[in-house]
């Protein structure tokens, strides 16, 4: 297997255009709550809701923003409702990677007949603020693809929802969009999933990892990374490989019961200040220990920050051909050890901080560990 195999060619073989992320949807348990863990811990502010106050009897959801970043956090207040289910089996976790198009009645199509599998067919939605257009493909585990078509709307969401702003001020941490997505898959799984993107949506495979670039003592996973033609939407796709002990992934996939997204990587020009005020907001992160910067400048050369302030924060360094990456990744952020955050900063560089694979899935043993899963 080849370790790195980049595009040359920049021609788009998109099946559709995609303009960008549209918005991340998670069903939690308790929506009003996961709000102001977002609010107040990841500086997100409020701008939108429905709930039975708005008319939505059986639904409750919470929009967030932060610059290009949009989260929406729904709950059901009814026990047979398909979010419950959704969230009695995963756990809080993401069901929508949701894209942005301009026609989604055709991206829809186009994707159907390339061989997708419908979540649900395109519906029109409107109120006084205009008409969207939504449709929805299936992607890994119950993960699902919502296009989202908004050229005639201009309301602060979607339709039905209602503008809402934070009860108490929230303070912008700096995170600015959405770098990539990261799905877990059963193992032999990961080819066939990089597949469906190649073929039904017509992204690229930009790069692969193989389980020798993924490895500790203990544990390996393989990686693939797809994109599709302009770059906005990068989607790793990580499967297990076999190793002495429970890799991250079989972890992730046995309690998440399945596979599902499991981090989200959002990106900041000051990932100094970013990481500093998520601390301070009580934001846990993984430890990579001391000794990792004794070292570490050798390996990626001259770089602009103080390296002391880096190791202070626990922030990672990779370097590219292009470039270099400033990287760290959150722990869990609900009880089940499944979806985190990475915070990143990118110097040029255009990877996925290879270089830091190893003392990351090191310091993700050392949790599993604790937890009793490797
Ligand atoms: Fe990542």
């Amino acid at each position: 297997m080849e370790t790195i195999t980049k595009t040359v060619s920049n021609q788009s073989t998109d099946t559709f255009p995609i303009n960008g992320t549209d918005f991340i949807e998670f069903y939690v348990g308790n929506a009003k709550q996961a709000a102001l863990y977002y609010q107040h811990c990841f500086g997100f502010e409020l701008v939108a809701y429905k709930g039975p106050e708005t008319g939505s009897r059986e639904i409750v959801s919470y929009v967030l923003q932060q610059d290009k970043i949009r989260l929406v956090l729904t709950s059901t207040l009814n026990p047979n409702h398909e979010i419950a289910k959704h969230v009695a089996l995963h756990g809080d976790g993401v069901k929508v990677l949701a894209l942005w198009v301009d026609d989604a009645r055709d991206a829809y199509e186009k994707a159907m007949a390339k061989g997708a599998e419908s979540a649900f067919e395109p519906i029109e939605q409107s109120d006084e603020d205009g008409t969207v257009v939504l449709a929805a493909i299936k992607t890994y585990g119950d993960t699902i693809h919502t296009l989202v078509e908004r050229k005639n709307y201009h309301g602060v969401f979607l339709p039905n929802f209602k503008a809402k702003k934070s009860e108490a001020p929230v303070n912008s941490i700096g995170l600015k969009y959405v770098d990539h997505c990261v799905g877990n898959v059963e193992l032999g799984d990961m080819n066939k999933w990089v597949k469906f993107y190649q073929e039904v949506l017509g992204f690229k495979l930009l790069i692969t990892f193989d389980d020798k670039d993924i490895s500790t003592k203990y544990t390996a996973l393989m990686s693939k990374v797809v994109s599709n033609g302009n770059g906005y939407i990068k989607f790793p796709i990580n499967e297990p490989a076999n190793g002495l002990k429970k890799s991250q992934i079989e972890e992730y996939i046995e309690f998440y019961r399945g596979a599902g997204v499991q981090h989200i990587a959002v990106a900041t020009d000051n990932i100094l200040e970013t990481v500093s005020k998520l601390r301070q907001n009580g934001v846990e992160f993984l430890y990579v220990p001391e000794n990792y910067y004794e070292d570490v400048l050798d390996r990626v050369g001259e770089i602009d920050e103080d390296i002391e302030d880096l190791k202070k924060l626990n922030i990672l360094i990779d370097r590219d051909d292009e470039g270099y990456l400033l990287q760290i990744f959150t722990k869990p952020v609900q009880d089940r050890p499944t979806v985190f955050y990475e915070i990143i900063q990118r110097k040029g560089a255009t990877s996925f901080g290879k270089g830091n694979f190893k003392a990351l899935f090191e310091a993700i043993e050392r949790e599993q560990a604790i937890r009793g899963t490797l």
